[in-house]
């Protein structure tokens, strides 16, 4: 990821993409930054990178936990199962923490559930703006509110259904 180009709205340091706008970033070419993050970054938040930049290859993409447990590691050997049956493979994704610095570096921050976006939070920069969101904000329809943690449930395939339907959404608004 290159170097953050800065802006100014309200006194506030921006990314590029926040000061420009949507359309005029889109003409000028910057890339929109999002960060997908989840607990231990081994299963949603991997999953959501994984979904979402097949649909969206044009924005630059990454996730982050908000533990450093599993720092290093690939995804959760069956969260791969489950999407490779699907036609997504992120072998090559490897956990990290998610820290204060993301405020900076990304767009928008998506957060897999309430915790997570709790977790999120208390790292905020003083004055950042940076958008943070739940996944499942794009996915209405689905009535969730959160993405269940497969870690825990062992429902891959369930994870996934909700992840595509909520990259969808998520394309969908830019
Ligand atoms: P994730 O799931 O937040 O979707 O990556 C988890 C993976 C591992 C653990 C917890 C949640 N863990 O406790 O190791």
């Amino acid at each position: 990821m290159g170097t953050l180009a800065r802006g100014e709205r309200g006194g506030k340091a921006l990314t590029c993409y926040q000061a420009l706008g949507m359309a005029r970033a889109k003409v000028l070419g910057v890339v929109m930054k999002i960060l997908f993050v989840c607990l231990g970054n081994i299963c949603r938040s991997p999953s959501a990178e994984g979904v979402f930049r097949g649909l969206a290859p044009d924005v630059d993409t990454d996730s982050a936990g908000t533990a450093g447990w599993h720092v290093g590691k690939p995804p959760y050997g069956p969260m791969q199962d489950a999407a490779l049956a699907r036609g997504y493979d992120f072998s090559d994704l490897r956990a990290r923490q998610f820290s204060a610095v993301d405020f900076e570096r990304f767009d928008l921050i998506i957060g897999m559930d309430a915790e997570n976006i709790a977790n999120i939070e208390v790292l905020r920069p003083v004055g950042n703006k940076t958008e943070v969101r739940l996944f499942t904000d794009y996915a209405p329809g689905s009535g969730k509110s959160e993405v269940p943690d497969p870690y825990y449930t062992r429902d891959f395939d369930g994870a996934l259904d909700l992840i595509e339907a909520c990259a969808r959404g998520l394309k969908a608004t830019l």
